[in-house]
């Protein structure tokens, strides 16, 4: 039987790295929603199309459309995001596509053309999909639910250790800046905004082990397969 598992959060809730060992745990496929997003910008970016603070939304959706922007497998099944067959996964996690992600992900015909990727890319397989939308508007029908929370404070040490070793300058301050606009935007947005989904787990992870958080999340999705199944 195939199983969908949601998990969804805002930046720097953990929620990416859960989902990842959830479905390493289950042996499932994981795919992180937020590289499609980003990947989006990065496109928009390299194409000039941030002029005087704003995106050129119409020229970005053109060469969407005529463009590849695709999540492909490699040989130890972890999806790497591609644009035009090329591999940007690490180009799509620095601070200025992080900048610029939720202004991009606001549109609705941007989050059509990413639902269209995140729908394809899940038929006939059992998944664990993060993002902030995937229990609530991508697959309301998903059979599991997480969402998960940590606090302000907690998310910027988290994001500011990731990102110092590439960026000297950053300051933890501009880290929880920016981790607090992005909140705003994903939470205030018309088009499927960040919302606890129904019949979710929430687990807040800010005084709990990775280790701990991923044996909840476990017993959880076995207890609901189980009755599945039986
Ligand atoms: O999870 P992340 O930080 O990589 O996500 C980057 C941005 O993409 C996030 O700020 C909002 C957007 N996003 C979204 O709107 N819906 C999703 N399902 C996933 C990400």
């Amino acid at each position: 039987m195939n199983f969908i598992v949601t998990i969804d959060g805002p930046s720097s809730s953990g929620k990416s790295t859960l989902a990842k060992r959830l479905a390493k745990k289950l042996s499932i496929l994981h795919i992180d929603s937020g590289s499609i997003y980003r990947a989006v910008t990065l496109y928009a970016l390299q194409n000039n199309l941030l002029l005087n603070g704003k995106f050129l939304m119409k020229k970005l959706i053109n060469i969407l459309s005529m463009s590849s922007i695709s999540l492909k497998e490699n040989s130890n099944g972890i999806f790497k995001m591609h644009i035009n067959n090329l591999d940007v996964e690490n180009k799509i996690r620095g601070s200025k596509v992080s900048k610029h992600v939720s202004e991009i992900a606001k549109h609705k015909k941007i989050r059509d053309f990413v639902l269209k990727i995140q729908r394809d890319i899940s038929k006939n397989k059992s998944i664990v999909m993060d993002g902030r939308d995937i229990g609530s508007f991508v697959f309301p029908d998903a059979d599991v639910k997480f969402y998960i929370d940590s606090s302000i404070k907690t998310r910027s040490i988290r994001r500011f250790n990731q990102l110092k070793q590439f960026e000297k300058k950053l300051s933890i301050d501009e880290v929880k800046y920016d981790l607090l606009s992005r909140d705003k935007i994903d939470k205030n947005r018309k088009n499927s905004p960040l919302i606890i989904p129904e019949n979710s787990l929430f687990i807040n992870n800010d005084n709990r082990s990775i280790d701990d958080v991923l044996n909840i999340m476990l017993d959880h999705v076995k207890s609901i397969i189980n009755k599945k199944v039986s």
